[in-house]
């Protein structure tokens, strides 16, 4: 295992055993499979039709509170080392390499993938105003790819479908790190293959510094206050291998079990009054809603793209896929504080809420104090502050409708541009979820604010940063984002649905950035040939989907009236 624990001299022995995968009656085991058997199905069948039916049939409830032992230390990945070039850029290597792991003591090994190491890969961690060059080697059996989910940076680094890495080869992407510290993430974008890599372990943190964010007496001990989570679901055979995902829906196949950094049911030990978790939801289409199992505050200082102004006391944090949030969690001396996830508020109606995991509970990571804990500073009341970006402003306005999936009535198309944005420009989009099921959206290149939600102002948890924002169906909700510097006719950037299932079959589009007055892309030179096949899933073009393949894009005025001033 490539990852240390947090604090290895203080081993609690594992509690009195059980297999590695809580205990569940027989029924519940059937209704399991029958579940995964529709799946299967499902997947063998891929028609709306089959997906219309789904709401009606669904996953069974998944309840593990109480359930879960907590017999094995939290595993920390560890981070990653680099090293300064004749540039002065920082370098890091990555090996995108096979490997096998033991999920749970006791467990059968799985065979997964992991990046320098058997399942996620290390923390990248870098300054704003470094420049980095991160050498990604494929040392996997297939192609795969490499993205920067959060980072502000050229199309051409940005790890999309087309930056594809054969197996024996490396891509070496460099960037300026420009943007607020921030937890980001990595993992593979391949065509049609992203939920497959993702889940077999490509996945890490990339964490980016400043000096806003160091002068400010937050818990940043890497591993010891500052701990990173990312979270999982998945299912296991009776061995604790990974197997078939246990229930499928419209979301996409949900795991019964929660997985921590590769661990099931870990617990960790805290040293300190106050502990950071930074939380990742890295599962393919499960949706968390965080809570403490006593009830208490778990204070967000951050969201996707950096710090609040603000914390914000919540009793309950909801991620949904790709989304991130830093809480501060503050404890008593000998204290057990147990993690869940309770019922997100998916917004979705109740048969198609049950089967996306909209009903289901989790015991997550058992937080264990020591009977002497560090003092920790009082939190500050005021974190960093963010410039606000104005509607004013913004020299167009977009409308995102996600809709089965589809985005404005479109699947992805490799060689097609849907849009072409300014540099240096402002931008609102209004995202629509006009579907019944549980989408959400996320953009590359920029962190966006939330302007409002349903012509409300965002509740205080969306007013930081996001590149990432969950989407009850017909709720609107408006962002606003500034383009920057990096323009590039030949490569796009993406946006799409962060369900990885629902990403893969072509809920995506693409974009690209380009000087003011430049003749706006809307095809790709040279083929891009993976094009998404449409061919065996129906769905795509049924009739109720005809609301037409434009993509209502509104220019408010023209180049005369840009705004060129703001950016870098
Ligand atoms: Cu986290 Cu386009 O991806
Ligand atoms: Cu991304
Ligand atoms: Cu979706």
């Amino acid at each position: 295992m490539p990852f240390t624990e947090p604090n290895a001299a203080a081993h609690r022995s594992p509690r009195p055993g059980r297999p590695p995968a809580t205990r569940r009656s027989r029924r519940r085991r059937l209704l399991l499979f029958i579940g995964a058997a529709f799946g299967v199905v499902l997947l063998a069948t891929g028609t709306a039709t089959v997906l219309a039916l789904l709401g009606l049939i669904g996953a069974a409830r998944v309840d593990t509170t109480g359930q879960v032992e907590f017999a094995q230390p939290l595993p920390v990945p560890p981070v990653a080392e680099s090293h300064l070039d004749a540039e002065g850029r920082r370098v890091f290597d990555l090996s995108a390499q096979e490997g096998s792991t033991v999920f749970a003591p006791g467990a059968a090994p799985t065979d997964t993938w992991g990046v320098n190491g058997d399942y996620f890969g290390p923390t990248l961690r870098a300054e704003r105003g470094e420049e980095v060059l991160v050498n990604v080697t494929n040392d996997l059996p297939e192609t795969t790819t490499m993205h920067w989910h959060g980072m502000h940076l050229p199309a051409a680094m940005d790890g999309g479908p087309h930056s594809e890495i054969e197996p024996g080869q490396t891509w070496s992407p460099t960037w300026l790190i420009d943007q607020p510290a921030a937890t980001l993430w990595y993992h593979p974008h391949t065509h049609g293959l992203t939920e497959e890599h993702v889940g077999r372990g490509l996945a890490g943190m990339f964490i980016l510094d400043d000096e806003d964010a160091a002068e400010l007496d937050l818990p940043s001990d890497y591993g010891v206050d500052d701990i990173p989570l990312i979270v999982q679901d998945r299912s296991f055979d009776d061995e604790g291998r990974v197997t078939t995902a246990a229930g499928f829906g419209p979301a996409g196949a949900l795991g019964d079990e929660l997985v921590v950094n590769g661990a099931v049911g870990p617990y960790l030990e805290v040293s300190t009054e106050r502990v950071r978790l930074r939380v990742l939801n890295a599962s393919a289409a499960r949706t968390y809603a965080f809570t403490a199992d006593d009830g208490r505050d778990l204070m967000l200082i951050g969201t996707d793209g950096g710090l609040l102004e603000a914390p914000v006391a919540q009793q309950e944090v909801m991620l949904s896929p790709g989304e991130r949030a830093e809480i501060v969690v503050t404890m008593e001396p000998g204290e057990d504080v147990v993690l869940r996830s309770g019922p997100p508020e998916l917004g979705v109606r109740a048969m198609q809420d049950r089967s996306s995991g909209g009903q289901d509970h989790f015991d997550v990571l058992e937080l264990r104090a020591a009977r002497d804990l560090t003092e920790s500073p009082p939190l500050p009341d005021e974190l960093v502050t963010i410039p606000r970006l104005e509607e004013a402003d913004a020299t167009a306005h977009r409308h995102f409708e996600m809709r089965s999936f589809e985005i404005n009535g479109r699947s992805m198309d490799m060689n097609r541009v849907d849009f072409t944005a300014t540099a240096r420009t402002t931008e609102v989009w209004e995202l629509r979820n006009t579907h019944g099921d549980p989408h959400n959206f996320h953009v590359h290149d920029v962190q966006f604010q939330v302007l409002d939600v349903d012509g409300d102002p965002p509740p205080p948890h969306l007013r930081g940063w996001k590149d990432t924002v969950y989407l009850p169906p017909d709720v609107p909700v408006r962002v606003i984002m500034q383009f920057g510097d990096y323009t590039d006719a030949a490569v796009p950037y993406m946006y799409h649905c962060h369900l990885l299932w629902h990403e893969d079959e072509g809920m995506m589009g693409q974009f690209v950035v380009l000087e003011d007055g430049a003749r706006p892309v809307t095809e790709l030179a040279g083929d891009h040939g993976r094009h998404h096949d449409d061919g065996d899933d129906g769905g795509h073009e049924s009739a109720e989907h005809d609301h037409g393949g434009h993509d209502h894009v509104h220019h408010h005025d023209d180049a005369e009236q840009h705004h060129g001033g703001h950016g870098h």
